[in-house]
C-alpha cells in the first residue's frame, strides 16, 4: 500500500470512517487518469489514430476490471455508477422476458434497488421484498419458495452497505439457475474487501461502482454473463458493443482499471490490518461504552464495517459532535442522509425505531491508521456520556420516573439544541 499524507479539509485532518459511502481516490489512480484529461482526450470511437490509441486504453482498463471479478473482458459493460448497473440488469431481464412481471429482491437493498422496485410496482410489475433475520441474514429457503413461474429476475446484494452483512450469493445463484431465473447481485461494497469470482459465484449479472474502490465517482460496471440476452438501458450510439449508449468517460474508465489492480493488491491489508482496526474499535465500544449493541452478524460480514447502536441517544447528535472533531461516520447510506426515518435496513432486522435511530456505521479502509482509531476511541465515550446526560430517553435521567415519551422527546430536542450550541461555543466561553 502506498502511504500518503492524511486527508485534510478546511486545513484540518479528516478522520475518515465512512469508506462505505465513498473512498479517497488513490494517488496511483489520479496519476493513471491524468494523461487522459490533459493529453489523450480523443473520442475512443473515432477512426483516426488519436481515437484508436485512446480506445486501446479503454480496452486495457476493461481487462483489468474483468480480472478483478474473474470475468472475460467481453462480459464487462462500463456504466456511470452502481445505481445504473443495478437498474440496467433488472430492466434488461424484464424487457427480455415480457411475459414475466415478477422481481425478487430484499428489504435491505440499497435505494438503487428499493426505489427502482417501487417504480416498477407503479408500472404494474410485482416485486417481492424478502425479509431478513435479526442478525441481517437471509432465509434462502424463503427466497426459493418465493420464485414463481413469472419471476424474471432475483436481485440480491452481496454485502450490505450499512451493516456489512454478507448474503450467500453462490447458493442463491445455484437456486436461480436450477429454477431457470436470472440472478443479479449488487456487489458494490465487495471489491478490495473480498475476492470476487463471477464464475465460481455463478451469477448472470453483477454490479460494481468505482468510487467504492479508490477511483472517482461517475463510473461503474455491469458484468453480463456471456450469452445472456441483454437489452441496453441507455439507448444511443454503438458504444460498449451496443450495450450502453453514450461516449465513454475515458479518464474514469482508466482510473477504474488502475483501481481494480490496486484492489487486488490490497485484499490482504483489508483482511488483516483493516479488520484488526475495525475489531479493536468495535471491541472497545462494546466493552467500554454501556448500552451499546452490534447490529448484524458478527462473522458473516465485511472486514471493514462496524454498525453499533448507542441506546438512549440519537445517531444524528453523535455524528454532529464527531464532525466537530473532524471525524466522519454515518448513520446509514449516504443516499438516505437527511431522511428522518430510521434506517430501512435496521428496521428490517427488527430493531426498535429508537435503537435504529441511535445506530452509527463506522466503515474503515486501507488509508485508516491505528492513530485514527486511537483518536476516535479517545473522544467517543465522552460524546456518548455527554449526550446521555441530557437525554430524556435514558433511564438514568432524573426526570424519567413518570415517563411520557412524547414530552420526553420534545424536551430532548431542545436540550440537544442547547448542548450543541455549547459545543460550538469558543473554548472558555
Ligand atoms: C450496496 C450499494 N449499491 C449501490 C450503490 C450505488 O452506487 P453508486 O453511488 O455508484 O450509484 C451503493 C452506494 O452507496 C451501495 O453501497
Amino acid at each position: 500500500m502506498t502511504s500518503f499524507s492524511p486527508a485534510t479539509v478546511f486545513n484540518e485532518k479528516v478522520y475518515y470512517f465512512d469508506n462505505n459511502a465513498t473512498t479517497r481516490i488513490a494517488p496511483e489512480v489520479v496519476s493513471a487518469m491524468l494523461p487522459f484529461l490533459e493529453q489523450w482526450w480523443g473520442n475512443p470511437s473515432s477512426a483516426y489514430r488519436f481515437g484508436a490509441a485512446v480506445h486501446g486504453h479503454v480496452e486495457a482498463a476493461r481487462e483489468k476490471v474483468a480480472a478483478l471479478i474473474g470475468a472475460d473482458p467481453k462480459e464487462v459493460v462500463f456504466t456511470s455508477c452502481g445505481t445504473e448497473s443495478n437498474n440496467s440488469a433488472i430492466h434488461s431481464a424484464l424487457y427480455m422476458n415480457p411475459g414475466k412481471k415478477h422481481v425478487i429482491t430484499t428489504k435491505v437493498e440499497h435505494s438503487a434497488n428499493i426505489n427502482f422496485g417501487e417504480y416498477l410496482q407503479k408500472r404494474g410489475y410485482d416485486v417481492t421484498y424478502l425479509p431478513v433475520e435479526s442478525d441481517g441474514l437471509l432465509d434462502v429457503h424463503l427466497l426459493e419458495k418465493s420464485i414463481r413461474p413469472d419471476t424474471a429476475i432475483v436481485s440480491v446484494m452481496y454485502a450490505n452497505n450499512e451493516t456489512g452483512v454478507l448474503f450467500p450469493i453462490e447458493e442463491i445463484a445455484a437456486i436461480c439457475r436450477s429454477r431457470g431465473v436470472l440472478f443479479h447481485t449488487d456487489a458494490v461494497q465487495v471489491p478490495g474487501k473480498l475476492k470476487l469470482d463471477v464464475k465460481a459465484l455463478g451469477v448472470d449479472f453483477l454490479s460494481l461502482s468505482a468510487h467504492k474502490l479508490h477511483a472517482p465517482k461517475g463510473i461503474g460496471m455491469l458484468y453480463v454473463k456471456r450469452r445472456t440476452k441483454y437489452q441496453p438501458y441507455l439507448i444511443g450510439g454503438h458504444q460498449e458493443k451496443g450495450r450502453r449508449g453514450g461516449t465513454e468517460s475515458v479518464p474514469n474508465i482508466v482510473a477504474f482499471g488502475r483501481a481494480a489492480e490496486l484492489a487486488m493488491s490490497t485484499l490482504d491489508d483489508e483482511n488483516t490490518r483493516v479488520r484488526a482496526l475495525r475489531d479493536r474499535l468495535e471491541d472497545f465500544i462494546l466493552a467500554r461504552i454501556p448500552n451499546t449493541v452490534r447490529n448484524g452478524n458478527k462473522d458473516l460480514r465485511l472486514p471493514n464495517t462496524a454498525n453499533i447502536a448507542f441506546d438512549f441517544v440519537e445517531a444524528e447528535a453523535i455524528l454532529l459532535l464527531l464532525d466537530q472533531l473532524g471525524i466522519c461516520a454515518s448513520s446509514g447510506s449516504a443516499c438516505t442522509t437527511g431522511s428522518l426515518d430510521p434506517s430501512h435496513v435496521l428496521m428490517a432486522m427488527g430493531l426498535p425505531p429508537m435503537r435504529a435511530r441511535g445506530s452509527v456505521r463506522f466503515s474503515l479502509g486501507i488509508y485508516n491508521t491505528s492513530e485514527d482509531v486511537d483518536y476516535l476511541i479517545q473522544h467517543l465515550p465522552r460524546i456518548i456520556q455527554k449526550l446521555r446526560d441530557i437525554s430524556p430517553l435514558s433511564p438514568e435521567h432524573p426526570d424519567n420516573e413518570a415517563y411520557d415519551i412524547e414530552a420526553a422527546r420534545e424536551k430532548h430536542e431542545s436540550d440537544l439544541a442547547e448542548a450543541l450550541a455549547e459545543e460550538h461555543a469558543p473554548a472558555g466561553a
